[in-house]
């Protein structure tokens, strides 16, 4: 084993588990039956405007990047019809678990993506997102593996490019390291501000939150979440 990080051959940014235990049946008939419809295809160009990828009109598109099991995708995504939904998880347990949860009724202002989203950012066209939400990425927590967080200089150019003027970056996590890290790095580039009203609003959760499974086990473990916010200047 060497110092290496496990980095697939086609992607940039992932080095996580793309499948864990077997699929239960239910989850994975799901996935089958209702994946093709949902899935975004980065071999066609994307469409003009990028709200046309949606059954339903919308007038804003908003990007989740790691939904995990797709709680709090699901969630925003019902409470908010008027936007189209982009949700990227290339771990095919929770891709699995998102296709049951969603039903039979199709949710038409959702789509997903099944890889690396560092490969769906440059497939998107500038200025074309009014958020992306980043949510308890994997934390890396060693210091040695700290290059392999998504959060970096690369990736923030990523999101200043693809974010609107006044679009939103919303980072949550529970390892303080990581939050130094994503505060370090923001202010560090120009196009992002730190929104942030009083002294303590970062630890009070965004509003309408439903929570996400890894938020749970944070809290049950005895860790603190922060929210933070940054504004595309
Ligand atoms: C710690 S989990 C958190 C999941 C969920 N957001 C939650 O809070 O429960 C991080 C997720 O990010 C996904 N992930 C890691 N690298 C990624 C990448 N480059 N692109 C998209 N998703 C990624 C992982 O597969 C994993 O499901």
């Amino acid at each position: 084993m060497t110092g290496e990080p496990r980095r697939s051959r086609s992607t940039e940014a992932f080095f996580g588990r793309r499948r864990g235990k077997t699929i239960r049946t239910p989850q994975a008939d799901a996935l089958e039956a209702r994946l093709p419809a949902y899935l975004i295809d980065l071999g066609s160009r994307p469409p003009a405007p990028l709200a046309a990828l949606f059954a339903a009109p919308v007038d804003r598109v908003r990007l989740e990047i790691g939904f995990g099991g797709g709680e709090h995708l699901l969630n925003e995504a019902a409470r908010h019809p008027d936007t189209g939904f982009i949700g990227v998880e290339p771990f095919v347990n929770g891709m699995a678990k998102l296709m049951l949860a969603l039903g039979d009724t199709p949710l038409r202002n959702l789509r997903v993506y099944n890889d690396d989203a560092t490969r769906l950012l440059d497939w998107l066209p500038d200025g074309c997102l009014s958020g992306i939400d980043l949510l308890y990425p994997d934390p890396w927590p060693k210091r040695r593996h700290w290059k392999r967080r998504f959060v970096s200089r690369v990736n923030l150019d990523r999101f200043a490019r693809v974010l609107e003027k006044g679009g939103r970056f919303r980072f949550a996590s529970d390892i303080d390291s990581y939050v130094n890290w994503t505060l370090l790095h923001c202010r560090a580039h120009p196009a992002f501000d730190w929104q942030s009203s009083s002294a303590d609003d970062w630890r009070r959760p965004y509003a309408g939150w439903p929570g996400t499974r890894y938020e749970a086990k944070a809290i049950r473990e005895g860790r603190t979440p922060a929210y933070l916010t940054f504004v595309r200047v």
